[in-house]
């Protein structure tokens, strides 16, 4: 964790109340809200999406700074393309802007690019810029920052069975496949990343909208009303203090709860004995 060089009022006492021995490794975001943001304050849409496109800047920074592993941003689904084609249109030359300029600063961060989904799909300009960007940072060995783009964890979970089928039957292995949870895993597009250990999504929506649907099966939800422009580093300090505060059990108990097992193996005995 390294310390920020500045700090806005309250800031200090948030980062100081964090246990830097447990930042979550894997930060998973759904970037929500632009649109609200700029409809607020009578800005068009696209006014939100650049003032979005910023914000990634300092939450980026911010992750790296607190020793974040990864962070997966949510910068399009594969549904977003049902938007009207001018704003999908600014979208793409957002991204080219945010990569061009921030190459740099990836560098000085020592921070790695990489993307999931099926960006193939993507306009060559911004196609290009993505792959240079990944190529460029691939030495990297700081963070992982990585974009979800034309993503869907529907389309990614048939994406790794169709890929596990086609090498069995390369391998003549057909009719013997049997597929397992780390077979799926290991063809994910995530594969090599820890799991989310959190999930944050901006704006107050409920939902997961088709993000990263394996990988959360176990990550803590955290959704703020927040809209993503205005998520400043305050913000991203009291998720991660509230992350710290929750109970991770993975399907177990809490260790506090073995006291009661005394108790359980009694009732247990006696729900027998009074069953005979
Ligand atoms: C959701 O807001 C946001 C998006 C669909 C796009 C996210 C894009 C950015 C943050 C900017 C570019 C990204 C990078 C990585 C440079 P919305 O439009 O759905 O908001 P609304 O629900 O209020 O309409």
């Amino acid at each position: 964790m390294k310390p920020f060089d500045t700090f806005a009022p309250g800031e200090r006492e948030l980062a100081s109340a964090l246990d830097p021995g447990r930042i979550p490794a894997h930060i998973a975001i759904i970037m929500d809200g632009n649109g609200r943001w700029a409809k607020r304050r009578g800005l068009p849409r696209f006014a939100g999406h650049r003032a979005g496109a910023n914000r990634v800047r300092s939450i980026v920074e911010d992750c790296s700074n607190l020793g974040v592993q990864a962070l997966t941003l949510y910068a399009f689904s594969a549904e977003n393309w049902k938007r009207p084609a001018l704003e999908v249109d600014l979208l793409w030359r957002l991204l080219r802007i945010y990569l061009r300029s921030d190459l740099a600063d990836l560098q000085r961060n020592n921070i790695r690019l990489t993307s999931i989904g099926r960006v193939d799909a993507l306009p060559r300009h911004a196609y290009e810029e993505l792959r240079a960007t990944e190529r460029a940072t691939e030495h990297n060995t700081g963070m992982r920052l990585n974009l979800a783009i034309n993503y869907s964890a529907r389309n990614e979970i048939v994406d790794a069975v169709n890929s596990i089928i086609d090498e069995a039957r390369i391998e003549g292995n057909l009719a013997g496949l049997a597929i397992d949870e780390e077979a799926i895993g290991r063809r994910l597009y995530t594969a090599g990343l820890p799991e989310p250990d959190l999930l944050i999504r901006t704006s107050g929506e409920m939902r997961v909208s088709n993000f990263l649907l394996w990988q959360i099966a176990y990550a803590e939800l955290y959704v703020t009303e927040t809209y993503w422009p205005d998520f400043d580093r305050s913000e991203l300090l009291r998720a991660i203090r509230e992350f710290q505060r929750r109970e991770r059990r993975f399907g177990g108990l809490a260790e506090t709860s073995g006291t009661g097992a005394r108790a359980d193996a009694d009732e247990i005995e006696e729900i027998a004995v009074s069953s005979k």
